[in-house]
């Protein structure tokens, strides 16, 4: 499966990489990078190391600055200011620079030269999906599928009250994209806040690695266990959770397990604008109903065995089990 990824690398995407770039089945063709949960720059910088870390060829471009209406909010509360879990600058120095095309034009290229072969999967806000839309929609409809992290329905939001942080920062880029009426699988949180990696999990694989930990130079294993143990830390103080969402993993994996999520087909709309900016919300079937029967595949549920099992054996044992 040729996969591109668009996104805003902070650690659960670092993870979502992670777990692309161990699978068999998958050639990683290109990562693009979105301003999100930190400035577009370190995202970028993220989105080079992890990759040459992890052996990968994909190419990295880098993506837009801020969203297409509204100022940029970042999470580096969540997500450290190096999007890593921020160690006051110990993060190596990529030794590979992204390419010089632009993020969107990437996202509308690859698909032209591979028609109905490529998966993209973002996990940031959609930003430059929505920018190649405008500049190419045929391109953009040349994906096979297209895999969204995003979006809350019945779930509480984690950005406000009701809405989740990729879409309350890009509300207008998300409008336009899964109003699209393009073939798209919209992973909310209503699905990912039930995919946890727990403590006792990871800290079971890790007992046996002894990671150089305070200068963790070019060890990927090493870099991903701060910034996860960050990222733990962080959701233990918000909400008593002794573990991390795996958000972005998960749409990855609705790219390798068929049937992995339990979706409905709706039509999505988003709220652009006032106290409920950046909802998710079922649309109404008469404001769509030239298009009735279509619609964006919504998750609310997934199998979470065959999950925990993939991030065993792709991401946990592989980086952080025994050599
Ligand atoms: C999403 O927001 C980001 O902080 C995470 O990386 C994930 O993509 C969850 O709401
Ligand atoms: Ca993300």
């Amino acid at each position: 499966m040729k996969m591109v990824m668009d996104m805003d690398t902070g650690i659960d995407d670092a993870i979502a990489i992670v777990l692309a770039a161990g699978s068999p089945e998958v050639e990683l063709l290109a990562i693009t990078s979105v301003a999100g949960n930190a400035p577009v720059d370190v995202c970028t910088r993220n989105c080079l190391l992890l990759n040459e870390l992890l052996g990968g060829d994909a190419v990295v471009a880098a993506g837009s600055d801020r969203p297409l209406v509204k100022s940029l909010l970042t999470a580096q509360e969540v997500h450290g200011a190096d999007g890593l879990g921020g160690h006051a600058g110990s993060l190596p120095a990529p030794a590979t620079n992204a390419i010089d095309e632009p993020a969107f034009e990437l996202l509308t290229r690859l698909p032209m030269e591979h028609p109905g072969e490529v998966t993209l999967v973002t996990t940031g806000p959609l930003t430059n999906v929505a920018l190649a839309l405008r500049a190419d929609p045929d391109a953009v409809a040349a994906y096979a599928r297209i895999i969204i992290m995003g979006g809350a329905f019945d779930a509480p939001g984690n950005t406000g009250t009701v809405a989740e942080f990729n879409i309350y920062v890009d509300p207008e880029a998300a409008a336009l994209v899964l109003g699209s009426g393009l073939d798209i699988t919209l992973v909310p949180l209503d699905a990912t806040t039930g995919a946890v990696l727990t403590r006792s999990a990871l800290t079971a694989h890790e007992r046996a690695r002894g990671l150089p930990l305070e200068r963790p130079g070019r060890d990927v294993s090493a870099i991903l266990h701060r910034a996860i143990d960050h990222y733990m830390d962080f959701q233990f103080d918000e909400s008593g959770l002794d573990g991390g969402y795996m958000h972005d993993p998960l749409a990855v994996a609705a790219a390798l397990v068929p049937g992995i999520l339990e979706t409905h087909d709706m039509r999505v709309d988003v709220v652009g604008n006032g106290s409920d900016r950046g909802r998710t919300v079922r649309a109404p079937v008469q404001a769509h109903a030239a298009d009735q029967g279509r619609g964006v595949h919504v998750a609310f549920g997934h199998n979470d065995g065959a999950f925990i099992q993939l991030l065993e054996g792709r991401v946990l044992r592989p980086v952080f089990g025994p050599r």
